[in-house]
C-alpha cells in the first residue's frame, strides 16, 4: 500500500467540511460474506435470475431457497469489522456525514453508523406483497416457504431491492443529495458495475468532490473518477486510515 497515497488521503479528509463514504459488497469480505463478482463471487455459484423481481413472483418458492441459503443461512450472523467500524468512529468524531451503501448486511448500523442510505434496502426487514404488514426475520419460519402473511397468507419478500425494481425513493433522493454537497467521497468495495448505484461517485464528482478509492483491485471507477486510490484491504486501509487521521 502506497504511504504517499494514504497521506494524502488523510490530508484530503482532515481538510474536507463534508465527507460521506460509498460502499460496496467488499467492505463486508472480511466479515465473511463473499463478494458478488470476482473470485468465489455469489453470482459464480448462484445464478442472479433468481433474484429478479419477475421471477420472484412466478417462483416464490425456487427465488425463497436462493435467498435463505444466501442471506439468513450463511451470512445471518456476520460481524462488522475494521472497516465499518473506522466509518462509525470517523462519523462520531464529525469527519464522515453519512455512508451510502449498496450492501443489506446491515453491518454499518452494527458498527455504530447513525446516518446510512440504503440503496438495495436491508436483510433484516421482510414485507408482506399484500397487506404491507412488516415482519423481522427471527418472526418468520424459514423451514416453511415460501413464507406467508400470519395476517392475510400474502407472500412475504424481504425488504431488499431484487434486480428490475425500482431504489427506494427516499434513499436515492438523500444518495444524490449527499453525492452533490459531498467534498470527498471514500469508495469502499464495489466494482461499480450495478446502476443507478454506481452513478453515485460520478454525480458527486461533477459536483466538484474528491474521490478517494479503497479497494484490492482495480474498479469501474478506478480510472474514471477515482483521485487517490489506495489499494489493499478495506480493514487494512482503513485501519491505516485511522491512524493517520485519528492520530495527535
Ligand atoms: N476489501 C475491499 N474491497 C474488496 C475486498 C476487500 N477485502 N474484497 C473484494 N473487494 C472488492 C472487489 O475487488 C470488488 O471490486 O469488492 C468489490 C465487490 O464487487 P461486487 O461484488 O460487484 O459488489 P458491489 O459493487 O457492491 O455490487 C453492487 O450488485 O448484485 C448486486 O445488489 C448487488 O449491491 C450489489 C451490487
Amino acid at each position: 500500500m502506497d504511504e504517499i497515497q494514504l497521506h494524502k488521503a488523510a490530508e484530503v479528509l482532515r481538510r474536507s467540511k463534508y465527507t460521506i463514504a460509498f460502499t460496496g459488497a467488499g467492505i463486508s469480505v472480511e466479515s465473511g460474506i463473499p463478494p458478488f463478482r470476482g473470485k468465489n463471487g455469489i453470482w459464480n455459484k448462484y445464478d442472479p435470475a433468481t433474484l429478479e423481481l419477475g421471477f420472484f413472483y412466478e417462483n416464490p418458492l425456487e427465488s425463497w431457497n436462493v435467498i435463505k441459503q444466501l442471506f439468513y443461512d450463511f451470512f445471518g450472523n456476520a460481524e462488522s469489522n475494521t472497516a465499518h467500524q473506522v466509518l462509525a468512529e470517523m462519523e462520531e468524531k464529525g469527519l464522515l456525514k453519512s455512508v451510502i451503501t449498496q450492501n443489506i448486511d446491515n453491518l454499518h448500523q452494527q458498527a455504530g453508523s447513525k446516518v446510512v442510505h440504503e440503496f438495495h434496502g436491508n436483510s433484516q426487514k421482510m414485507v408482506c406483497l399484500q397487506c404491507r404488514t412488516y415482519y423481522i426475520p427471527v418472526d418468520i419460519d424459514l423451514d416453511n416457504l415460501p413464507p406467508r402473511c400470519a395476517k392475510c397468507d400474502g407472500l412475504i419478500k424481504p425488504d431488499f431491492i431484487f434486480f428490475g425494481e425500482g431504489i427506494p425513493p427516499d434513499a436515492y433522493q438523500k444518495s444524490v443529495e449527499a453525492a452533490s454537497l459531498a467534498e470527498v467521497v471514500v469508495v469502499i468495495g464495489s466494482t461499480g458495475e450495478v446502476m443507478p448505484a454506481a452513478q453515485i461517485p460520478y454525480h458527486a464528482k461533477q459536483h466538484g468532490a474528491t474521490i478517494i478509492e479503497v479497494n484490492p483491485e482495480l474498479s469501474n471507477f478506478t480510472n474514471s473518477v477515482t483521485d487517490i486510490f489506495l489499494e489493499g484491504k478495506a480493514t487494512e486501509i482503513m485501519g491505516k486510515l485511522k491512524d493517520e487521521l485519528f492520530k495527535v
